[in-house]
């Protein structure tokens, strides 16, 4: 059944656990991330970009959301990740989305209230939730490119999920998208969660949170795979993390990561197989692995 953010995160606030949010691109990897959360009844949140809507359109992903929440038993959020046009994002609210986040986190501190309260004007009217973000999460994705960590500072956090009313914050505290989230030792900033987390009382999010399993780099690299020195958040900071007041936790790098090992490994242990569903059901099988780990690290397992 479709769900809300701030249904699905009250719960997971109030029974110190996470919800895993993982972003769908296309049908095997929502089959994936659906399978997992299915298979160990946890709720679930999926997530698109606007680079996954531009890839396969927001109509395509939203059916085949809806199909899986009318299949499924489990609370299960339609969210937009890091939503930045504001076009998309009233599509997105008027095409069923039961979660927005705006992401103004590149912009100066007022600009971000002024849009991140628009966004909760429109998205509350049709009851949907809000997620914002403040401060600037590390790292590089394909619409999204911030090398440098800007830290949330507390204070600042307080102020603006009071001003804005969203639904749950976003914070960051030393991660960053994509496979390489470190120079050097993995560290969270866990004082400064701390902090945050007794200022605020709404729930709080961590992005660029892909545990990167060494296990999974080894297997894409074994079949041709060229990834370098990548470096995700272990996963002890992980649950310290949730710990210390997450409540949501996004996943996309990990999920890219095995459906590569899955296709590599696939295409080069049967050469003479180009059937695309062998290809893909391979894929599949690997990110859905990945997905139950991550369900049973966030402790969202038997909660729906
Ligand atoms: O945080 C961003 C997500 O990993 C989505 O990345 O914009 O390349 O789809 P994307
Ligand atoms: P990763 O790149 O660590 O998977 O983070 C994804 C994310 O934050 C999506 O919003
Ligand atoms: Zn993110």
């Amino acid at each position: 059944m479709l769900a809300t953010l701030k249904q699905v995160l009250s719960q997971a606030q109030k029974e110190r656990y996470a919800v895993g949010a993982f972003n769908v691109n296309n049908l095997e990897i929502l089959q994936a991330v659906v399978g997992a959360a299915a298979k160990l009844k946890s709720p679930v949140i999926l997530q698109t970009s606007e680079g996954a809507i531009a890839y396969a359109g927001m109509n395509y992903l939203r059916c085949m959301v809806d199909q899986a929440a009318r299949e499924n038993r489990i609370p299960i959020v339609l969210h937009l990740d890091h939503g930045r046009d504001l076009a998309i994002i009233r599509q997105a609210i008027k095409n069923g989305y039961t979660s927005i986040m705006i992401d103004g986190s590149h912009l100066p501190f007022e600009e971000n209230i002024a849009v991140t309260k628009k966004v909760v004007g429109w998205a509350h009217a049709k009851g949907v939730s809000v997620e914002g973000e403040l401060g600037t999460i590390g790292g590089a994705e394909e619409k999204i490119v911030a090398r440098k960590i800007l830290y949330t500072d507390p204070d600042a956090a307080e102020e603006f999920v009071e001003r804005t009313g969203v639904d749950a914050l976003a914070v960051a505290i030393g991660t960053a998208h994509g496979a390489y989230k470190f120079s050097g030792e993995a560290k969270l900033d866990i004082k400064r969660l701390k902090q945050i987390k007794g200022c605020v009382k709404t729930p709080l999010v961590l992005h660029g949170a892909s545990g990167v399993p060494d296990w999974l780099v080894r297997t894409a690299e074994q079949y041709g795979a060229k990834l370098g020195k990548p470096e995700g958040v272990p996963d002890d900071q992980t649950r310290d993390a949730i710990r210390n007041g997450i409540c949501k936790i996004n996943t996309d790098t990990d999920l890219r990561l095995a459906f590569d090992a899955g296709v590599r490994e696939f295409l080069a242990t049967a050469p003479e197989d180009f059937d695309p569903r062998h290809i893909l059901g391979r894929a599949r099988e690997i990110m859905q692995s990945v997905v139950e780990h991550r369900i049973k690290l966030f402790g969202s397992a038997g909660r729906a």
